[in-house]
This record gives C-alpha cells, structure tokens and sequence, in this order.
C-alpha cells in the first residue's frame, strides 16, 4: 500500500474566532485520517464558537487556549511541528502575524515557528478585500507564508460573496502539498536574479521599468524550500529579501553585470528573471542636469548578462525570460536559441494577470524542442513550476 503523504507528519492547527471555527473539528479529523499527528491551539475568541473540549476529542490531545497554562508551549510545539496550519484564520489574527503580536498562543507560535505557515481566512467579503487587510495579507505572502483562498458563497451574516472557508479538502490538499516538497534541490547552487535595473542619467535621475521583482523572490524562496544554496542578485525592490539566501543588492546592468560573473562559475544554475535595462546613457553626469527646453540622451546598450554567462567556459544551466507584448513565441524562441540558454519562460504582459506588479504569472516554458504551457496562477506556482523543470536538467 501507497504510504500517505502526511503519515508522521507534525502539523499544529491553529483556530481562530470565526463561525467557520467548527469546521476546524472535520480539519483535524481528515488530517489524522492521514495520519498526520495533530496539536491543536486557540485562541479565547475561537472558544465562542467551538468549544476546547470538541477540539480535545477530534485531536486525542490537550488543547491549548491559554498562554500560560504551560510557560514553554509556544516554544515546544512550534519546535515539534512540520507545518502550522491556521484554519479559519480571522483579520484579526492575520493582522497579529504581520504585526509579529504574540499576545495570545496563536501569535506566539506563529512567531516561534521556522517551518511553512498555511492560513485560510474566512470572514465577511467586506473585510476579506478591504484594501488595507489585502496589503497585510500580502506582505505576509511575500515572507512565504501559504493562503488557501476562501470560496465565494453564501456568508453567515446573509451576504453573499468571497470569505467562506475553504474545503476541508482543498485545505488538506495545500498541507498535502507543502509538506511533500521535494528536496530534489539539495545542495545545488543556483543565482537567482531579480527586479530592474537602474540606468543613471546624472546622480537624482535614472532610466528603469516596471519589473517588481516578485518572480525572482518567489524562485528564489521556493528553491531554498528544495534545499538549494541561493545566491539572489537583486536590483531595487520594496521585497525583504529572503531568509537564508545569500542576497546581493545591485542597482546598474554593470553591477548586475559584475555580481552575476563572479557567482555563476560556481553555480549549478542561473535563472535570470531580472529585466535588465537594455540602454544606459552613455555618460553619467556627475552633478544634477539643469533643466532645458529640450534635452538629447545618447544610450548605449548594455552588455548581455546571459549570453556573457553562456559563453564562459565552464557554464551552469541557463534559464532565461522572455516577457513579451502579445503571444510572440518565436520571439522568446529566439531568444532561446540566440543567447544559448537551456529554458526560456515565456509570458505575454499584455494578459490580464500577467503583467507587471501582480501575484500571478501565465507563462509558457521551453527548451530547444518542446513547449509547456501553464495556467494563470500564483508566482509561486509558477516558481515551482519552472524548479521542477531545473530540478531534472540537474539531476
Ligand atoms: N538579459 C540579460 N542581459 C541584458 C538584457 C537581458 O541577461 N542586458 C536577460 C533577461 O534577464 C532575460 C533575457 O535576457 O532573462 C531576455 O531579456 P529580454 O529583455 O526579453 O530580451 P532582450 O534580448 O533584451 O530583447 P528585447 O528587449 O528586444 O525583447
């Protein structure tokens, strides 16, 4: 027999003060049915619709609502568990995470924690895209912490739209799915690059473009997660860089440029997602122009990162992007073929969610011969995606 997934996996669930809180008994009870073993914490709010007790016979074990009935427990079941599973994850304490509050257990814990945090909010479609909650929620996925979106439905309090709780199965599936990664990375050095580029015209003023840099980040963070040494070469972004990655900040192509050679000799693999500016001024004045009626800006083109790397003598894998206006393969394929690389992802950033600044990403990734077209989904998806394809080129 198959042996199933979580079998001896240690997974925290974490209940918070929603109505959906009940659904939180069925949670547990699937995750054992795989068996997963379970701790339960929660906090006091959560208590009003699911009592400790319900919890206690799903789970087999004491729940914890009170920070202090044991001084160390949101040190020791952090330090047990393989995964921290928040279901339902209210505003609140998705707004206590990104506030890093350790007022109650779940706060806690969720700070104790190193491993991959999974939340599933459930609430009121009003709060769940109010502008403010989705900037916190964001941030908290840009660290790399997992949601599993609420379905759109019929709401406890008689409204209608996006905030119910995920399946159970769709939450167990997500859990299913972090907890197998691979580490099919281990050990392999891989230069991740990402952002734009800064070309200076004098010291106040440059020449760059719209790239946020959250492709980069998100392989970046999903290759550390398979076990790979990453070096991430960024140019100027607003995204922390992530933790254990060696990250080196860049502005100019030049510097790029420099960074990138003295890395990828030793690298198994490069993934250049940065969109490195392909002119710079041809001379940086050294003080603040002064404005004219008019002004001539002579560019140069910068010198190719990746093809630099593709001639050099011992060369890693080579993956490139090719960001296009329409559905231009051949263009990528080009791409492809001119600077020698290995895989080239393409996407067209005229799609709707595909674009510039976005979570998501619809790209098509191919090699010399083959062509694999993906759906639109999150960058990390895509992320996964794209190290899958790594991951067997380097095995
Ligand atoms: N790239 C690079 N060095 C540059 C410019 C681009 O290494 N100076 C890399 C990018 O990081 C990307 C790939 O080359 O992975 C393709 O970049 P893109 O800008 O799409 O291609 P270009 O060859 O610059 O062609 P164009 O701008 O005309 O589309």
């Amino acid at each position: 027999m198959k042996r199933k997934v979580l079998t001896s996996k240690k997974i925290i669930v974490a209940v918070t003060g929603s109505v959906a809180a009940y659904k939180s008994i069925d949670l547990i009870r699937a995750l054992k049915k795989e068996n997963a073993a379970v701790k339960v914490i929660m906090t006091s709010s959560a208590a009003n619709f699911v009592t400790p007790y319900s919890l206690k016979i799903a789970s087999g074990d004491e729940v914890i609502t009170d920070m202090f009935s044991d001084p160390f427990a949101h040190i020791e079941i952090p330090k047990w568990a393989d995964a921290l599973v928040v279901a339902p994850a209210t505003a609140n304490t998705i707004s206590k995470f990104y506030c890093a509050s350790a007022d109650d257990i779940v706060g806690a814990c969720f700070l104790a924690f190193e491993g991959p945090v999974i939340v599933a909010p459930a609430m009121n479609w009003r709060m769940y895209t109010n502008p403010i909650f989705v900037e916190k929620l964001d941030h908290l996925k840009d660290k790399g912490i997992i949601e599993v979106k609420p379905e759109r439905g019929d709401l406890a309090c008689g409204e209608e739209g996006i905030g119910r709780l995920a399946g159970v199965d769709i939450i167990v599936e997500s859990i299913k799915k972090v907890l197998a990664v691979d580490p099919d990375l281990s050990k392999k050095k891989l230069v991740i690059t990402a952002g734009p580029t800064r070309e200076y015209i004098d010291p106040v003023r440059f020449i760059s473009n719209r790239s946020s840099g959250k492709m980069g980040y998100a392989i970046a963070m999903n290759a550390l997660s398979r076990g790979a040494e990453v070096t991430l070469i960024s140019g100027p972004t607003w995204i922390d860089p992530p933790k254990g990655a060696r990250t080196i900040l860049v502005e100019t192509a030049e510097e790029m440029m420099a960074s990138v050679s003295e890395n990828a000799d030793k690298a198994d693999a490069l993934i250049m997602a940065a969109a490195v500016a392909d002119y710079a001024p041809a001379k940086k004045s050294g003080q603040k122009e002064e404005k004219k009626d008019s002004m001539f800006l002579e560019l140069r083109a910068t010198e190719d990162i990746l093809k630099a790397v593709a001639s050099m003598k011992r060369r890693p894998l080579i993956v490139g992007f090719a960001a296009e206006t329409g559905q231009n393969r051949e263009r990528a394929r080009g791409k492809l073929v001119g600077k020698n690389m290995d895989l080239i992802v393409f996407n067209d950033v005229t799609l709707s969610g595909s674009g510039f600044d976005v979570d998501t990403n619809k790209v098509t990734i191919m090699d010399g011969t083959t062509e694999e077209e993906h759906p639109l989904m999150s960058k990390h998806d895509v992320a996964a995606v794209i190290l899958d394809r790594v991951a067997s080129l380097l095995s």
